[in-house]
């Protein structure tokens, strides 16, 4: 797939979390691919500033505030979508925080729901007021930003693994219902990324430089990766190019999770 390729013109696509990272990434990459974009996120100057970019750029591209746990952000969101394009055929469920570094012998019930009301319930509204809207287009692909840490667990993250997990399996049962509907529902497993999440959560460690050596040390190609790496499995879910492809978890993770 080129970086210009054209293969989603005419598709209208909401991104949430789209201010920073992957989110961002993803984006523009699907902006290069003709999509018109709704872009999301509670970081609302943000989000207009990379609408902005992409408008003069030439792409049709809507910023909105959105706060993925709050349902009536949610009907805005696909309304706009609506009102502005006629209509939504993608939507990437990225938006996701990482939460504090706690053991769980430390966590308490507000840091566990705070991430989980993100994580999960965000990605949950997201099918939920989203799914509708695609159905009316006759169908159209949902990708979901899951993790490595939702197959695999890490020390001092549980509830970001458990929301993960949880969003591996969520996308499974939303593709059994509605392949019949022409819908498609995937997840994304990204190994660490050099993002904003990421490098806020080492610098918040005491430990952080030695843990940044050890997560390079853990990816067998020696790196992290890039958020546009992950917005490459992002077009490519999004596109025709994998019409047969739903219920998967697409791994990219510099063979993190092969050892
Ligand atoms: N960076 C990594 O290593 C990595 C690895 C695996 C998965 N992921 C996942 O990728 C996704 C994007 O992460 P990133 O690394 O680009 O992070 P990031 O921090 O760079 O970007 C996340 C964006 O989400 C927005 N956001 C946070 N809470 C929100 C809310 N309640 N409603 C709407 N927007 C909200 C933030 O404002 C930010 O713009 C997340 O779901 C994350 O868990 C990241």
């Amino acid at each position: 797939m080129t970086a210009a390729d054209n293969t989603m013109a005419r598709k209208v696509a909401l991104i949430t979390g789209a201010a920073s990272g992957i989110g961002a990434a993803s984006a523009r990459r699907l902006a290069a691919a003709g999509a018109s974009l709704v872009l999301t996120d509670i970081n609302y100057s943000a989000v207009t500033a990379l609408a902005d970019e992409l408008s003069k750029a030439g792409t049709q591209a809507a910023a909105l505030q959105h706060d993925v746990t709050q349902p009536v952000d949610w009907e805005n969101a696909v309304a706009l979508a609506a009102d502005t394009y006629g209509g939504l055929d993608i939507v990437v469920n990225n938006a996701g925080i990482a939460g504090d570094n706690t053991d769980l012998m430390n966590l308490d019930l507000e840091q566990w729901h705070s991430v989980l009301s993100v994580n999960l319930d965000g990605v949950f509204l997201g099918l939920r007021y989203a799914g509708p809207a695609l159905e009316k287009r006759g169908g159209g692909s949902i990708i979901n930003i899951s993790s490595i840490l939702g197959k695999v667990g890490f020390p001092g993250a549980a509830p970001y693994c458990a929301s993960k997990g949880a969003v591996t399996l969520l996308t499974k049962s939303a593709a059994l219902e509605w392949a019949p509907l022409n819908i498609r529902v995937n997840s994304v497993h990204p190994g660490f990324v050099e993002t904003p999440l990421v490098t806020q959560a080492l610098e918040d460690r005491e430990d952080g430089a030695e843990t940044a050596e050890l997560l390079v040390a853990a990816h067998p190609l020696g790196r992290l990766g890039q958020a546009s790496e992950i917005a490459n499995a992002v077009a490519f879910l999004a596109s025709d190019e994998s019409s047969f492809m739903t219920g998967s978890e697409l791994v990219i993770d510099g063979g993190y999770t092969a050892q």
